[in-house]
Parts: C-alpha cells; sequence; structure tokens
C-alpha cells in the first residue's frame, strides 16, 4: 500500500493495489458471503442510494481501436467511490486485461479522498455478485447452470461466488475457447478447474452447444464485440435463465426470445453506455413483447420471473462502494 500526500488534502491517500485488495478480502468465501449479502440488500431496495454512470470514447492514434472511457458513481452510507474505466481490445492482443480502473473513494462529510483503488478485482467481484444474487433470487431448488466465458477475470470471480452462496448450483458446466498450448479446450477447462479450487461441482465443456444444452440457467460472460450471435437458432433451453454480463442482449433477436427483462436497475437502464446497447434495449422496451422488472422486485417477491428470463446486469456501483467500504475496514483506513 502506498501512501500519496495531496497539497490540496491535509491527509496523506492510500493507494491501493488490486494485491492489497486481494489481501484485505482475507478469507474469500467469508468475504464473498457478506458482499453477497449486502448485494442483495442493495438491490432489494434501490430506492435510497444515489447513483451515477458517464461514458465517453477517447480517439486515440489508431481509429479501429477507440478507448471507452467510463465512469461510475455510487454511495453507500458515507462514502462514494467514482469509478473510471477504460476498455480497449488492443489491450487483448498485448495479453493484458481488457479493461483498466480505478476507484476513487470518498468520504461525504468531509469531502476527503480517503483512498484510491486499482478498481479491477472491484469491478469483477461486484459485477458477479449482482449475476448470483439475480440467479439466486430466480432459482429455486436444484439447479445446473452454464457458465459462458468462465476463464477471464469476472468468469473466475463468478466462480468463487457462487460457490458462496447458501444455495449452491447442482451442477456447473463451464467453456472457454482452446488456447495456452493444451490439445482442446476440455484439457485447458480442466487444468483451469484444479488450479481454481472452488467448492462446486464443475464439469468442462468443449463447445458452447454443449455446455447450455439441458441447464436450467446461464451465465454469459463472453466479452464483446460479439460479432456474431453466439448462441444460435434452437440452442437455448425452452426454460432458462439468462444472465448477461457480457451484454448479449445487445443481440436484438436473441433478447425476443424471452417473456421477462430484468435489470438490476431500471433506471441504470436509462444512461446511455455503451450508446448502442441503450439503444437496443429502448428497441427492445419499445415493443414490449414482455415484462420488464428488476432484480429488487423478485427479491421482495413484487414480480415473478418467467419461463424465459434474461437478466442483464449493468452493474449498479452502489455495489462498488460497499465493496470499497468492506475493504477499507478491514484496512482499518475508516
Ligand atoms: N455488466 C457489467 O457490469 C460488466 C462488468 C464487468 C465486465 N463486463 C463484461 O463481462 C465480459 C467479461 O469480462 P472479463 O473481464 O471477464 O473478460 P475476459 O477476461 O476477456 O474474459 C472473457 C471470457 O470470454 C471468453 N470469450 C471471449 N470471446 C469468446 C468467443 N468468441 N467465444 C467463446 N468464448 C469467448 C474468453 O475465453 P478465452 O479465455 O478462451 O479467451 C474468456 O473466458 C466483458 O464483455 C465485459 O465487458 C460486464
Amino acid at each position: 500500500m502506498l501512501r500519496i500526500n495531496f497539497t490540496s488534502q491535509e491527509l496523506p491517500v492510500c493507494f491501493l493495489t488490486d494485491r492489497d485488495v486481494e489481501q484485505a478480502m482475507g478469507n474469500k468465501i467469508e468475504f464473498l458471503k457478506e458482499l453477497i449479502s449486502i448485494t442483495r440488500e442493495i438491490l432489494s431496495d434501490l430506492r435510497p442510494y444515489a447513483f451515477d454512470k458517464i461514458s465517453l470514447y477517447a480517439r486515440t492514434s489508431d481509429p479501429a481501436y477507440p478507448t471507452k472511457i467510463r465512469a461510475m458513481a455510487g454511495c453507500y452510507g458515507r462514502y462514494s467511490v467514482v469509478r473510471s474505466f477504460s476498455a480497449n481490445e488492443r489491450n487483448r492482443e498485448m495479453g493484458r486485461r481488457r479493461s483498466n480502473n480505478f476507484c476513487i473513494i470518498y468520504d461525504n462529510e468531509t469531502t476527503d479522498i480517503v483512498a484510491i483503488a486499482e478498481g479491477n478485482l472491484i469491478s469483477d467481484y461486484r459485477t458477479a455478485s449482482i449475476a448470483v444474487v439475480g440467479l439466486d433470487a430466480v432459482m429455486k431448488g436444484d439447479y445446473t447452470v452454464a457458465v459462458l466465458g468462465a476463464t477471464g477475470s469476472v468468469g473466475n470471480a463468478v466462480l468463487q461466488s457462487l460457490s458462496a452462496l447458501d444455495k449452491k448450483p447442482r451442477k456447473v458446466i463451464i467453456s472457454a475457447r482452446g488456447r495456452g498450448g493444451f490439445s482442446n479446450v476440455k484439457e485447458r477447462l480442466e487444468d483451469y478447474i484444479k488450479r481454481i479450487k472452488v467448492d462446486l461441482e464443475i464439469e468442462p465443456s468443449e463447445s458452447i452447444e454443449k455446455c447450455i444444452k439441458g441447464v436450467d440457467a446461464v451465465i454469459d460472460l463472453i466479452s464483446m464485440p460479439k460479432p456474431v450471435s453466439l448462441v444460435k437458432e434452437g440452442m437455448l433451453p425452452e426454460k432458462v435463465t439468462y444472465i448477461d454480463v457480457g451484454k448479449n442482449a445487445l443481440d436484438h433477436e436473441f433478447a425476443m426470445k424471452f417473456d421477462t427483462y430484468v435489470f438490476d436497475s431500471v433506471e441504470l437502464r436509462k444512461l446511455p453506455s455503451p450508446a448502442t446497447f441503450a439503444l437496443s434495449i429502448r428497441t427492445m422496451l419499445a415493443e414490449r413483447n414482455f415484462r420488464v422488472m428488476e432484480i429488487g422486485d423478485i427479491l421482495t417477491g413484487r414480480e415473478r420471473p418467467g419461463d424465459m428470463t434474461l437478466i442483464t446486469v449493468l452493474g449498479v456501483p452502489v455495489v462498488d462502494a460497499a465493496f470499497c467500504q468492506m475493504i477499507m475496514r478491514r484496512l482499518s483506513l475508516i
């Protein structure tokens, strides 16, 4: 942990790296159980919380690779967190994470900056927490879930968060692409399952088709851009809860297969980020072939999910703020 002295502020500000954040989390499962419980509480009633989302594209020298810069601000109790992030496909080509994040944590009472944190892990775990709370709200009894894009950063956080649920899935089937010197995808995934060491019944699958066959739920973490629909005609089970983290709803035709459309926050979906996604959602909502609700409506019993439920995780920034507070408390910074 670094200490920075801002000239405008007498208190030194801590800079927390992802490593500091990971260490502060301590026992991961205990931490995730608490985060899931707070996420459930936040999503159950979003009205008392203030949050915002802004988005802009920065020009780079190569027009094929614009850098997307976004900021999200959320307030939880006494502290606010502004998370800014940029995503660039070229990062992946260079073997780096696709997006880079920073969180600035403010004390609302003194307006001081308390800490600045790398926001990658915060984003991974808060996204995973929202996804599993949405899944848990809808699934009744025993269920199986397919995790598409399980090898990514959010995928890893999702598998750990699933293992922190009280009502864990009976089976988790995972998929990714063939990479990294393995003779096939299955071999790569078997190695991955051994390394992540989560307390779940996990089965590797060699293709998206096989992965989602007959499952009760899907968590889709495949990163954008999606040039073609990855889930093709006839592939989806007849009844399914589809947790859309990688923003598959961009595919209008795909989204129209569902009877119920759930957001973590209906308010957040009105904010244009990314613009194409907001436009696609607006078009769908104008057609109104389905019911629209929030995860909180299901959690509190105000609404019931349908047979074909699509949950789009937009990422409520209040959960970022709650996560940061948990970390700062464990580090005795607040
Ligand atoms: N909704 C939200 O609030 C929120 C927050 C954070 C992230 N996200 C989104 O979540 C997604 C995942 O993020 P991440 O950081 O985990 O990304 P990542 O680390 O790049 O992981 C992406 C995963 O998708 C797989 N994948 C990518 N393209 C694929 C394809 N064409 N076919 C099959 N599998 C493919 C990758 O497999 P390989 O390992 O084989 O490459 C990997 O498992 C991104 O779209 C990101 O924008 C959403």
